[in-house]
């Protein structure tokens, strides 16, 4: 049986690892996007205990710890392969530490189902991305992300798929995004190192028309996909 490919989507916060993984679901049935970050805003936004715990964390911008965002990725992750027919799963914000590298490693080894995690790179500059959360605008519920100008909703506030309200994130102001922004330079080579990419790492030019930047990014998938 052929494994299922799983294609980790790095880059700094705003690179667009959100907006490309759900157009990456979007056009291939079967892909699944997990994300770390849409997890824990939903705990938060449901009260549960570890919303809570989480929610200070979130809104500053900081990590939360290894122990509990490998637990929390990795019970998502199967509860996806056994009740879903996946055909490739795209992550987006994990892992986000060496540490978080070295466990999915772990896991893949673990899990027979699960393929090599498959590395690209969005790269972006500190100026776009803080141009691109300021005006970021997101649904709630599904994590549906929108730019008021760059990749605005058909109708002004209200999300095209659901009619939801969208909203701004906590951890959208300009102080956050620069901490943020350098707390991924900061641990970049280790996810890197830890993912044990060697030369399979890929970077693809984040900036530009979204169109653009997805067209790029199947191109790579594709090929990175074949020698996985
Ligand atoms: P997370 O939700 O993962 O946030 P992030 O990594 O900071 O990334 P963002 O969601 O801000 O950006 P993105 O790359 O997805 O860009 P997007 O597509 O939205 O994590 C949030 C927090 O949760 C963390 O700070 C941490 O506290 C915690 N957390 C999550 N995972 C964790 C982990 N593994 N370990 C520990 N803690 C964890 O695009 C941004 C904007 O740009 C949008 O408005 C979009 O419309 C626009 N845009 C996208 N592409 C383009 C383009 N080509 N041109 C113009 N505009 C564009
Ligand atoms: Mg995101």
């Amino acid at each position: 049986m052929s494994k299922i490919p799983v294609i980790v989507l790095l880059g700094p916060p705003g690179s667009g690892k959100g907006t490309q993984a759900k157009e990456l679901q979007d056009s291939h049935p079967g892909w699944v996007h997990v994300s770390t970050g849409n997890l824990f805003r939903a705990e938060i936004s449901s009260g549960s205990a570890l919303g809570l715990s989480v929610k200070d964390i979130l809104a500053r911008g900081e990590l939360v710890s290894d122990d509990v965002t490998n637990k929390v990725f990795e019970s998502q992750v199967l509860k996806i392969l056994d009740t879903t027919k996946v055909d490739a799963l795209v992550l987006d914000g994990y892992p986000r530490t060496r540490g978080q590298s070295v466990y999915l490693i772990g896991l893949v080894a673990r899990e027979s189902r699960l393929g090599r995690p498959v590395p690209v790179e969005l790269k972006v500059s500190e100026a776009e991305v803080v141009g691109r959360l300021a005006g970021r605008w997101v649904n709630p519920r599904t994590g549906r992300v929108y730019h008021e100008r760059l990749n605005p909703p058909k109708k002004a506030g209200i999300c095209d798929d659901d009619g939801q309200m969208l909203a701004q994130r906590s951890d959208d102001k300009p102080d956050v995004i620069r901490s943020r922004y350098k707390l991924y330079i900061e641990q970049r080579d280790g996810i890197v190192e830890g993912l044990q990419a060697g030369d399979r790492l890929v970077g693809i030019q984040g900036e530009g028309p979204l169109d653009q930047v997805s067209i790029r990014l199947e191109k790579v998938v594709g090929e990175l996909q074949k020698g996985a």
